[in-house]
């Protein structure tokens, strides 16, 4: 299976709806089972030159098939600007074969080679191993815990920060 790694698209958008609402995914992000195309056309509609967003895609029975997005969203403040937040989902039909990888070297080669970004921040549910494991590998630590901040699934769950900062 040969996945490209490429800019998200606008067009993209219901591709990305339907992984974003998929079990396996919307749990551990902040999304819900009901969230309509609209939602990330919206985002994607606020896009400024500080977000740098891609997609995993797969040629399949003459269908380009989108198999993950990621996105590193730097922030626009002049003396935060150095750092930036980023995301990343993978559908579960087609996780643990290295994708999740293959976006988030895009990212970090984005942010070390091409936009002075120094430090990269995420929040992840802290039950959520394959993400932590993930963000372990690429040098992401945990800074902090945010008690009880996210509901999912009738409970309240703890949020870890973590970063990576390269000078
Ligand atoms: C987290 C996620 C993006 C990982 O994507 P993936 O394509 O499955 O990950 P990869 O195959 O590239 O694996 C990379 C590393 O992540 C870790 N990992 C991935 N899946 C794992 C699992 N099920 N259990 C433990 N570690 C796991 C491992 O360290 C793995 O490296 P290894 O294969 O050398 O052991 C994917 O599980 C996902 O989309 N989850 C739902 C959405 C989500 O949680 N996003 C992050 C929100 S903060």
């Amino acid at each position: 299976m040969e996945i490209k790694i490429r800019p998200l698209r606008f067009e993209d958008s219901y591709q990305i709806n339907d992984i974003r609402t998929m079990r396996g995914v919307f749990e551990n992000l902040p999304s819900l089972y009901s969230e309509r195309p609209e939602f990330i056309q919206n985002f994607i509609k606020t896009f400024a030159d500080s977000d740098h967003a891609f997609v995993a895609e797969v040629f399949e029975n003459n269908y380009m098939r989108i198999l993950g997005m990621a996105g590193l969203h730097i922030n626009r403040s002049p003396r935060i600007r150095h750092s930036a937040m980023i995301g990343v989902m993978v559908h579960p039909g087609f996780q643990r074969r290295g994708i999740g990888k293959r976006l988030i070297e895009c990212l970090i080669d984005t942010a070390d080679n091409w936009v002075q970004v120094k430090r990269i921040e995420l929040e992840v549910i802290s039950d959520n191993t394959p993400a932590i494991n993930l963000y372990k590998k690429f040098g992401f630590e945990q800074e902090g815990i945010k008690k009880k901040c996210v509901f999912r699934n009738g409970e309240y769950k703890d949020a870890i920060m973590m970063a990576r900062y390269k000078f």
